[in-house]
Formats: structure tokens, C-alpha cells, sequence
């Protein structure tokens, strides 16, 4: 979306509709300036409306100021305001606009705050967002223009829409059919962001096979897509010790011969978006070029039920060497994350690892759709990553893990199974099992956004996320990095 800003008056803009946040119980700074028949009639309207959060109203000027619409939208008490109401509400006119068919729009941005024009951007770029690639008809975006006090505030928007590019290309890669997006195309989309400082690696099944990636190449068997480990490294340099962000990118999950029902089997096209979340983190994240070193991890493949697919009751030896019997075939997430997480731990020395799957449905039972779950060896990183969901609105609860969830992964024939008890803690035996996968006591966060990464019939309506992938831990992610 086309972004621009402008040091002016808002009575002298020329624009198709000159939009205004408005505070319950409160006068506008700007109601006296306005005179003659169209002020008077906005006054009205200001007076005659509580402006509760996101009550709007459009007025027609008939040429009595520049602007030839003006959209007044509430935010609720003053005392209550915070940036998830300003993206709300502007995502909401946003949509107004658009409805409206209007090649462009201003919004006045409140004086009292610049954390309001990171909100206003979200909430207008990622409003607009629409999967409409297998369609004829394209909506057109309209352009808008923010009416700024401050040129400083430049810098946060441009900074704002790089991180939206990085939640789009998440959205844009998860929403993708399966018969368009297999781990060979999950690579490539990888290489496509590759730079000078952001270097991609493709590790494909025969070099797999050699380094005894079997989580990975176990789960991939059944499928002829073929298996794909894919490392991106940002800023790598000798020595250094990065940030690792893993994704499980399981680009089909049919559940394996451990056959998922057929109702909502569509929707396991979404699979794939952790992996999709490190895609757009790790694209943001050059285009920042945010002062840090960081890799990205993201397991590939397609959980597919055939003649050469791996069994329950199988018995695989990971690549950190612990023996695993496969229980549920559909467990199959943990399995290559667990790969991807030892290897990036024993690769990196990293100082954290986060790791980010659609890893059990046990979560969205546990939290609905609307909450991530997350788990952690260490408190205080989970302090800090709290405090950055709270800022981007991007909600996670933390679940507990202790050695007694561990002891339900036990196996008898193995060291571990692939899942616990049935109906017991599924986000945390699953979770368990992928702590077994860290070995150097490295702070790690598992983040299970089974529930939030799509839009699913029990999801808040937010205005900023549209049908499909949500691109969910994007944001969570860039503002932990940069404020860490
Ligand atoms: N990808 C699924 C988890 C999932 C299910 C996410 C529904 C979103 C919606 C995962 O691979 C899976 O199948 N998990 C199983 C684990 C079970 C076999 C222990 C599950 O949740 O049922
Ligand atoms: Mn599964
Ligand atoms: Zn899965």
C-alpha cells in the first residue's frame, strides 16, 4: 500500500475523505476552526454522538472544504485508549474506503502520541491485505496520506511498513493451496528473499539422509515432495552468537496413516505457517536491517499416508540420537521441529531459540482461537517476550512444563513416544517432547499457534486480519528484536 505524509492543515487538504479519531465525552481541538454550513453540521454530529470505540460516521462537505468527505470514527474514553484501538478503528475506515471505492483517503494523526502512527499503519496495510491471487477480480488499494505534526514520524512509518511486508509474505506464502506449495516451493520462496547479509541454505533429502536428519526425513517419506530443511542466516558472524527462530512448515498434514477425519481437512493447507511466520520475520528483518544476528529454521514437508510412509510403532532414531517410537503418525510437527531445533542449537550456540508451530489442536481447545500458547525453559526471557505481545497485541499464554509432563512422553521401548495420555495436556506433552530436543540449556519459547495463525469460525473479528492466515508472531517477534 502506497504510504505518503504531509506537514499541513487538515482544512486545507485536498482529499476524497479526511478521517479523524474522536475521544467519548470530549470536543475536538479543531471544532472551533471549522465554519460555515459544513461546521456546523459536523458540530452537530460531534455533539450528537457518544463515540464510543469504532461508532463512525461519514459526512459529505458538498464542497464546503477541501476534503469532500469527512469520516469521524470513536476510540472510546481517553483514558482507555491504546494502540490496538487506533489499528482497529483505522483498519475500520480503512474498509469504509474501500467499500467506497475511493482512490485515496487522509487520516489526521492525534497529536499526542507517535506509537499512534505505527498503529495507523498496521491498521491500514493489514486491512487491505486480501488473498486474491486465484481470483479475476482485484480489489484496487486506495492511497493514503497521514497528516503529520513531525517529519521525524516518517521513519516509523517506513520502519512499520517493512514489518507489514514481513507479516503480508507470512499471510501471502501460508495462504497458498497445497497443490501450489509444496517444500520445494517453500524453499524457493526462502532464496527469493536472500541478500548479501541474509544467506539461504536449502539441505534437500539425499543430504538429509546422509547427516540422519530421521525426524524430517521419516515424516517427508510418504509424500513425493521431497523434504526440505531450510536455514536462512542474518548477519552471521564467526563467533556470534544469534537469535534462532525455528518454524514447523508441514506444507499438507493429512495426518499420515494415521488418517485426520475429512471434515476441515482443507484448512491443514495452514500447516505450514510457522515456517511462514520465520519467512516473514526473517524478510522483515533484513529490511530493517536490524543491528542483530539471527537464523532462521524452517523443517519442510508433507505429511502424506502411501506405501513408503513411516508407521505407527515405527521406532526412529532423531537426529540427536534419542530413539523415538511413533505412536500417532499425526504427531508428525514435533518430529521435525525437534530435528531443526537440535540443529540449530548445536549448529549456532545460539543465545535463544523461539520456535513457532501449528502443533496441536489440543491448544485451541485449551485457548480458543484468539491465544497462542507458549511454554519456556527460562523466566525471564518469557518476561521480556510477554511484554512485546502486550505491546503488538499479538496475545500468548504461557503453559506450564515440568518434569512430570515429562515423564507422560515416556516409552516403554524407546527413550520417548510422540504423544502422551489421550486427552492430557496435548500442548504440553507436545511441547515436552520438543524440550527433549534442547540440550545446552539454551533460553527457548515454543509458541503453539494452532488456534491464531488463521481465521477460524471462533475467531474476534479484528479488522486488520482478513479471511485465511493472520501472519501471527511476526510483529511479536520484530518488536522483541528490536527492543531486546
Ligand atoms: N497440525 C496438527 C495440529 C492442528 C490441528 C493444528 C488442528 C490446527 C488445527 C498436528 O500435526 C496434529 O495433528 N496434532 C495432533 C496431535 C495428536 C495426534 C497427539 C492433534 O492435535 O490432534
Ligand atoms: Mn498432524
Ligand atoms: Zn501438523
Amino acid at each position: 500500500m502506497k504510504i505518503v505524509t504531509e506537514v499541513k492543515n487538515h482544512l486545507y487538504k485536498n482529499t476524497k475523505a479526511l478521517c479523524h479519531f474522536i475521544y467519548e465525552n470530549e470536543k475536538p481541538y479543531w471544532i472551533n476552526e471549522i465554519h460555515g454550513r459544513v461546521g456546523n453540521t459536523i458540530k452537530q454530529i460531534i455533539s450528537n454522538t457518544e463515540w464510543k470505540e469504532g461508532e463512525i460516521r461519514i459526512i459529505e462537505t458538498h464542497g464546503l472544504i477541501l476534503a469532500e468527505k469527512v469520516i469521524l470514527i470513536g476510540l472510546g474514553l481517553r483514558k482507555n485508549l491504546n494502540s490496538e484501538k487506533i489499528r482497529e478503528s483505522t483498519g475500520k475506515i480503512t474498509r469504509e474506503i474501500q467499500k467506497m471505492k475511493l482512490p485515496e483517503y487522509t487520516i489526521v494523526l492525534p497529536k499526542e502520541s507517535q506509537e499512534f502512527a505505527r498503529s495507523i499503519v498496521e491498521g491500514a496495510e493489514l486491512s487491505m491485505y486480501n488473498f486474491d491471487k486465484y481470483k479475476i477480480n482485484q480489489k484496487i488499494t486506495p492511497i493514503l496520506c497521514i497528516l503529520i505534526h513531525d517529519k521525524k514520524i516518517n521513519d516509523i512509518i517506513i520502519k512499520t511498513q517493512k514489518i507489514n511486508n514481513g507479516v503480508i509474505f507470512a499471510r501471502d506464502i501460508a495462504n497458498l493451496p497445497p497443490n501450489d506449495c509444496a517444500p520445494a516451493k517453500m524453499a524457493k520462496f526462502a532464496k527469493s528473499i536472500a541478500t548479501s547479509t541474509l544467506k539461504c541454505r536449502v539441505l534437500t533429502k539425499d543430504y538429509l539422509e546422509k547427516k540422519k536428519f530421521n525426524g524430517i526425513i521419516s515424516v517427508g517419506m510418504g509424500s513425493k515432495n521431497e523434504p526440505r530443511l531450510i536455514v536462512l542466516e542474518y548477519n552471521i558472524k564467526k563467533n556470534d552468537r544469534p537469535i534462532v527462530v525455528v518454524g514447523k512448515a508441514v506444507t499438507f498434514d493429512t495426518g499420515g496413516i494415521s488418517l485426520k477425519p475429512s471434515d476441515k481437512l482443507d484448512e491443514m493447507k495452514f500447516d505450514k505457517c510457522g515456517g511462514c511466520v520465520v519467512l516473514g520475520i526473517m524478510k522483515a528483518v533484513s529490511e530493517l536491517k536490524l543491528p542483530i544476528s539471527l537464523v532462521g529454521i524452517i523443517p519442510s514437508v508433507e505429511n502424506m499416508p502411501g506405501g513408503n510412509s513411516y508407521r505407527p510403532g515405527d521406532i526412529i532414531k532423531m537426529y540427536n540420537e534419542k530413539m523415538v517410537e511413533i505412536i500417532n503418525t499425526d504427531a508428525e510437527g514435533r518430529l521435525i521441529l525437534s530435528d531443526a531445533i537440535s540443529y540449530g542449537e548445536t549448529k549456532y550456540s545460539p543465545k535463544a531459540i523461539i520456535d513457532f508451530a501449528t502443533l496441536t489442536g489440543a491448544c485451541i481447545t485449551a485457548l480458543g482461537t484468539n491465544v497462542a500458547g507458549f511454554t519456556t525453559n527460562n523466566d525471564d526471557f518469557a518476561t521480556k517476550f510477554k511484554e512485546s505481545s502486550k505491546r503488538c497485541n499479538e496475545e500468548i499464554w504461557q503453559l506450564p512444563l515440568n518434569n512430570d509432563y515429562m515423564d507422560m512422553i515416556k516409552s516403554d521401548v524407546a527413550d520417548i513416544k510422540n504423544t502422551g495420555p489421550k486427552g492430557a495436556a496435548g500442548t504440553i506433552t507436545a511441547a515436552a517432547f520438543l524440550f527433549h530436543s534442547i540440550n545446552k540449556n539454551t533460553p527457548w519459547i515454543h509458541v503453539d499457534i494452532a488456534g491464531t495463525s488463521w481465521i477460524q469460525p471462533s475467531t474476534k473479528f479484528r479488522s486488520y486480519n482478513s479471511k485465511g492466515a493472520t501472519g501471527f508472531g511476526v510483529r511479536l517477534t520484530i518488536d522483541y528484536l528490536t527492543n531486546n
